[in-house]
């Protein structure tokens, strides 16, 4: 198992790490005129596609080769896919961001349907990867289906979801015995995902306040939020210790192994409350206080040093886009909240330690990367074979257990030149793809659009590859950096214009 505060440094790892380096010199992504990025638009919308003269323009774009219209639009289907023929169909793939990218709220973003349809038919390799949670899967397609006004069973959408929580279902299984604290916006609803992946022990919150209702002095959400709770896994009790800091744990107390913050969760107040106590107590008991806390000859002084159990956490974003014309609060709105009241209790002295998934993490990326090669077979039904709704995850998982390739099309990897990562959000789309060099030498490009979070104009935290108005122009964008001729007319065929 990787040890606490690992995935921080992963994080901080990211954009300094050879490969990371190699790739951003590469990132030679600079307005000619010297304008601060973001101030210039990349092109026009329209027939004067490529007006820029970046030098990655220059550098990148090949002769272009000319695909009819009427077949990118994907009218013809399957068999208009088959008549047309580009490298870069099969070894060029897109990661699509959700939120920002796709649609904003319940607003989809015009001719993202057509593109994504039109791709689909190509044949292409996608996958949607985005730092929402705290809904299964196809919970995520069906939702997407409807705001770009879709099937939720149709081919160039189904199984393509990588929410921030699905890289958990490639954990080991000695993971998913133990009991785990899991939260989030609806924590119902992510238990019942996480018995899904596998997890045998998961205990919510409300599991904990209907235990022991001396734990939490408050109960205006016990009967909205909180109203749906569980018995405590193997009879254990949430109220069988009376003196925090005695060595003494009855038998049956409850012990909580891993901390789950599936997404943003509704009640932040109860959810600190607990997870401060998992973070101060002994050995995860719950009702316990460590006495290695403030320990100064102890690493950080002691707090998180008496084998507490590890804090997840899915997504840091701090914030969103939805329809609402100001950002919204992300999951790591909630960090910063948890942190704050961390630094309070601990005096300053000690840092919060946790892990975390999700865009920009690693971990994430190559998630995402190894789905992307084994679906060869399933990229585009034109192929004949059949779309498998779960990757398996990344070879080395926690605990250090290897996985199988079981549940893929054939279980083998096709390889990839390029994959563009479509994003809104230059901390975790921008920062994770730039700083990702898979071991295959896969290269990751970054397509940094103006429908989300950031706002077009200003110096992007994490600079992307290109900056383009919207997903579609991103796809027209991508697709001429590989030599297809297209426009965003024949990629939409008009619906998006
Ligand atoms: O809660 C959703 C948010 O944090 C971001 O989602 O799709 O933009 O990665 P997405
Ligand atoms: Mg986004």
């Amino acid at each position: 198992m990787a040890s606490a505060g690992a995935c921080m440094r992963c994080l901080s790892r990211l954009p300094s790490g050879t490969g990371a380096a190699a790739l951003r010199s590469q990132r030679a992504w600079l307005p000619a005129t010297g304008r601060a990025l973001g101030a210039t638009t990349t092109y026009a919308r329209g027939k004067r596609l490529f007006g820029h003269t970046s030098r990655l323009g220059e550098r990148v774009v090949k002769p272009p080769k000319t695909v009819p219209a009427e077949e990118l639009t994907g009218k013809a289907g399957a068999s208009a896919a088959s008549n047309v023929s580009h490298k870069a169909f099969s070894d060029v793939a897109f990661a699509f961001d959700i939120d920002g990218v796709l649609y904003q709220g319940n607003r989809g973003i015009p001719g993202a349907r057509e593109m994504l349809r039109a791709i689909h038919a190509l044949g292409m390799r996608y996958v949607f990867l985005t730092n929402g949670g705290g809904a299964h899967e196809d919970a995520k397609v069906r939702s997407l289906a409807r705001r770009l006004g879709m099937s939720d069973d149709e081919d160039a959408l189904r199984g393509r979801v990588i929410v921030s929580h699905t890289p958990m279902r490639g954990w080991a299984d000695s993971v998913k015995e133990q009991t785990v604290l899991i939260t989030g916006s609806h924590p119902e609803t992510a238990r019942q995902i996480a018995i899904e992946y596998g997890f045998k022990r998961a205990v919510t919150p409300a599991d904990l306040i209907h235990a022991n209702d001396k734990l939490y002095p408050f109960d205006n959400l016990k009967e909205s939020l909180h109203s749906q709770f569980r018995p405590l896994p193997d009879g254990k009790s949430a109220s069988s210790i009376e003196d925090a800091y005695s060595a003494d744990v009855p038998a049956d107390a409850l012990r909580i192994d891993k901390i789950l913050v599936w997404n943003d969760p509704r009640d932040w107040s109860l959810d600190i409350q607990v997870i401060h106590d998992l973070l101060v107590s002994h050995r995860g008991y719950l009702g316990t206080v460590s006495s290695k806390n403030g320990d100064a000859t102890l690493p950080n002084y002691g707090w998180q040093q008496d084998g507490q159990p590890e804090l997840w956490i899915s997504n840091l974003d701090l914030f969103w886009k939805t329809d609402y014309p100001v950002n919204r609060f992300g999951t790591g709105a909630f960090v910063e909240a948890l942190r704050g009241v961390w630094s309070a209790v601990t005096e300053g002295a000690a840092e919060l330690q946790f892990h975390a998934l999700g865009k920009p993490s690693e971990y994430t990326y190559e998630y995402a990367h190894e789905r992307l090669l084994h679906d060869y077979g399933d990229a585009g039904s034109v192929n004949g074979a059949q779309l498998q709704p779960w990757p398996s995850p990344p070879p080395q998982q926690q605990d250090g257990s290897s996985s199988s390739n079981e549940g893929n099309v054939d279980g083998t990897r096709h390889p990839l030149r390029r994959v563009y990562m479509i994003g809104d959000n230059p901390e975790s789309d921008i920062r994770g793809a730039n700083g990702f060099a898979p071991a295959d030498g896969t290269e990751w490009k970054s397509i940094l659009v103006k429908t989300g979070v950031w706002r077009a104009g200003t110096e992007p935290s994490h600079r992307p590859d290109v900056v383009v108005d919207d997903v579609v122009d991103g796809i027209v964008w991508a697709l001429r950096n590989e030599g297809v001729d297209v426009t965003r007319e024949t990629l939409t065929g008009g619906g998006g214009a």
